[in-house]
């Protein structure tokens, strides 16, 4: 292994499958936990997060569903197990289980260092539709405005809350009222916008959400951010803003969104980066460099099996490499962040770690030879 690889910056671990609402995006609450006893076990998961600080003190961990907070116990043993080993963490929730000031209090002392609550608008209307339960959006509002009162109250400066907001075609439009909403009546630190993509886990062969909603006007839509970015004085990037307009125009091109994730359709460039920063561990322990299916990933099962698969996974990042599947526009996986400051964090990483070495001709040809043989074997 290349003594060069700079180590991975934030792992994503699934604590379940279920959910309590019903987006029209998301598959998730089609699902249930019914095989909960083959999914990685806790202190398999404490056994990577000492792995992980071990390769990098500065990395951060994310809690993903489902609704992870379904299992709140599961949910923060993993938090504290991070934050022991001083991991940063992160999650996304949609808000339903912070219903009261003890657990918004919870959540600041002994969850997420930054938790961000998804809303769909700040259109109770189209929340609700969306979200597939009448009364998601008053949850969702709650829930931040009881978490925005306990970090005041408890001087908890260093946490964050935000606004996970899902943009599409029937709210594109209305971005400046959002960031008003979210930035001025209950203020939170920041609206994080995340993009439609197919819909999550959808397996059928139509995809008729993604459809009806991804035909948002790149431009325009470019042009409503960046009269946002100086209103509010967001200080956002500009090559992601680019990014968010190529990828709408990429979406309009294909002609085929019906299809969902069941075509080859792909953003025109590449904007992805996971393969240098990101490890996924699903349920069952299986760890991957994106949240997609399509390349390989390793189980773990031994200890050092995950500092294993970071350093060996030559293979995977080739190809990864030329991949502008759709999903590259997440907020999870995408090169750009979304503000300059969050930029200059990924630039430090690089100057502290240097950069993932390119790979070599030769050597993108031998991985590709191993692939051919794994093939065959299997
Ligand atoms: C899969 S959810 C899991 C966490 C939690 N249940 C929630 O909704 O916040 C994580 C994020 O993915 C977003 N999401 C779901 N379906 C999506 C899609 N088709 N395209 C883009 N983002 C999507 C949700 O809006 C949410 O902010
Ligand atoms: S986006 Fe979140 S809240 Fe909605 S169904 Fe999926 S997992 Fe549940």
């Amino acid at each position: 292994m290349p003594a060069t690889i700079p180590p991975p910056r934030f792992v994503f671990m699934e604590i379940n499958k279920r959910c309590n609402l019903r987006c029209t995006h998301c598959d998730f609450w089609q699902r249930n936990d019914a095989d909960r006893d083959q999914y990685f076990q806790t202190d398999q998961k404490l056994g990577v997060l000492d792995e992980l600080a071990a390769m990098n003190p500065d990395a951060s961990l994310v809690i993903c569903g489902g609704e992870p907070m379904l299992d709140a116990d599961d949910y923060f043993d993993l938090a504290g197990g991070a934050r022991e080993r001083g991991i940063r963490v992160l999650s996304v929730v949609n808000g339903t289980r912070i219903r009261r000031p003890e657990m918004a209090r919870r959540m600041i002392q002994e969850g997420p260092n930054e938790i961000s609550i998804s809303l769909n608008s700040h259109v109770k209307s189209i929340h609700d539709a969306t979200r597939g339960v009448d009364g998601a959006f008053e949850k969702a509002v709650r829930a931040l405005r009881l978490l925005v009162e306990a970090k005041r109250e408890l001087g908890a400066t260093d946490t964050r809350i935000y606004v996970m907001g899902l943009v599409f075609a029937s709210n594109y439009k209305l971005i400046d009222g959002f960031y008003d909403f979210v930035l001025n009546d209950i203020g939170a630190d920041q609206l994080k916008l995340n993009f439609l993509q197919p819909t999550f886990g959808g397996k059928g062969e139509v995809d008729p959400f993604f459809a009806a909603e991804s035909g948002v006007n790149g431009d325009e839509l470019m042009e409503l951010i960046a009269r946002c970015d100086t209103k509010y004085a967001l200080g956002l990037n500009p090559e992601w803003i680019e990014q968010v307009g190529m990828y709408f125009r990429s979406l309009r091109e294909v002609g085929t969104p019906e299809l969902g994730w069941n075509s080859n359709n792909q953003t025109k460039d590449h904007i992805c980066d996971t393969y240098e920063r990101n490890v996924m561990i699903n349920h069952y322990g299986m760890a991957r460099l994106c949240f997609g299916q399509q390349f390989r990933g390793e189980l773990l099962e031994e200890p050092g099996d995950f500092t294993r698969f970071w350093n060996s996974a030559h293979d995977i990042r080739a190809k990864m490499r030329r991949c502008n599947a759709f999903c590259g526009i997440s907020h999870s996986v995408r090169r750009e962040s979304s503000t300059l400051k969050g930029r200059e964090k990924r630039l430090s990483h690089i100057d502290t770690y240097g950069r993932m070495p390119a790979p070599s001709m030769a050597r993108e040809l031998l991985e590709g030879l191993r692939e051919v043989r794994r093939e065959m074997v299997r």
